[in-house]
């Protein structure tokens, strides 16, 4: 139930800490860690590749956890559309071990490959919200999110929980692996609970970026670099289900070859600026499209803010950004979505899970 809440979606951005202290104690282990199974953990060392498969917004979560994993884990990872992967599949590795991403875990997309790379003898991990669903039941494994039920059509708590598990699945690899790491999992998911929480009160001013870059315009563009990247991605997505705006997330530095022919008088950048490596490489991007009459919002992290950001994040291990700089970008596309009149839990033309290929 929405409870004292006018949609579904806005409770579900206001349950993301609760989710990520939920997971951090669903997998924490007071002795060895974390609790994850056995044979997960031999799944993942086996691997030499591993192909994270995924549509939507569980797509965009796969980009970042390939980051996690490369980073931590040391192991090659893919990411791959589903409804792509089966018609173009790429050249398989000798020891490929398959992530499907789903909250649902009914996505027919990821299913249809699903069933062909288990036809194909490889070993498949299944990381939803819905351990009876089809795609956990079908794959040889699962990891649960525990975000509670979705009911929203716009994916926020799946995103975020699932961004969470793929970085202690990460780890958990490295550390059964023997590779050093300075970094403690559940500290940090523990300082991105309470970051989430200082942004989930900070609702009235994502209100007022809202009316004042997406009032009027058709159009809108989400632009960062690095996992900045992969967020701006999820950023657009947000906005164009719920509110119908144009808009659409690109890489900074892809800009220049090609679109930034289409930024206009006022058209509105929302750019993120949350890596320190290429902090100063997005801000140029910025001054790109601000000289050809943008209307730039920038959205920085404590630490690396400038004077004129609009908005600034708290500070967060730089491998846990996604996790929190997605609420802004979430709670703008809701109120976008609510100043334009739309049904935010229900938008046009999209269903909650996607049962046809
Ligand atoms: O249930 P799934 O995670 O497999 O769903 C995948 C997509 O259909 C889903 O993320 C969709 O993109 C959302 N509506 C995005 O908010």
């Amino acid at each position: 139930e929405k409870g004292t809440y006018p949609h579904f979606m806005l409770k579900e951005i206001d349950e993301q800490p609760f989710v990520i202290r939920k997971i951090i104690q669903k997998y924490q282990d007071e002795t060895s860690g974390l609790k994850l199974d056995d044979d997960i953990r031999r799944a993942m060392l086996e691997a030499d590749r591993v192909y994270i498969v995924a549509c939507g917004t569980s797509y965009h979560a796969g980009f970042v956890g390939k980051q996690l994993i490369e980073t931590l884990a040391k192991i090659p990872v893919e990411v791959h559309v589903a409804s792509e992967f089966s018609y173009n599949m790429p050249l398989l590795s000798e020891k490929p071990l398959f992530i499907f991403i789903s909250q649902s875990g009914e996505t027919a997309d990821s299913r249809a490959v699903l069933v062909k790379v288990k036809e194909m003898g490889h070993r498949a991990l299944t990381i939803t919200n819905v351990p009876g669903s089809t795609l956990s039941r079908e794959a040889d494994y699962t990891l649960h999110l525990y975000a509670g039920p979705e009911i929203a059509v716009a994916s926020t708590k799946a995103y975020t929980a699932q961004m969470a598990v793929l970085a202690l699945l990460a780890f958990d690899t490295a550390k059964q692996k023997g590779i050093a790491l300075d970094f403690d999992p559940i500290q940090e998911l523990s300082i991105v609970a309470n970051a989430m929480e200082v942004l989930c009160n900070q609702k009235d001013e994502m209100e007022k970026i809202a009316r004042e870059y997406l009032a009027e315009t058709r159009n809108c563009f989400f632009i960062g670099r690095g996992l900045d990247y992969y967020v701006s991605l999820e950023g657009a997505l947000k906005l164009k289900e719920i509110s119908y705006i144009q808009a659409e997330g690109f890489a900074g530095g892809e800009l220049k070859h090609g679109t930034i022919a289409l930024i206009e008088d006022r058209t509105p950048v929302i750019a993120l600026a949350t890596q320190e490596k290429v902090n100063l490489p997005i801000r140029s991007n910025v001054k790109e499209v601000d000289a050809r009459g943008a209307n730039s919002c920038i959205i920085s992290m404590k630490g690396l803010d400038q004077s004129g950001d609009r908005f600034v994040i708290p500070a967060v291990h730089e491998l846990m950004t996604p996790l929190i700089s997605v609420i802004p970008l979430q709670l703008i596309a809701y109120y976008a979505a609510l100043h334009r009149g739309c049904d935010v839990d229900k938008p046009r033309n999209l269903a909650k899970s996607v049962t046809v290929e």
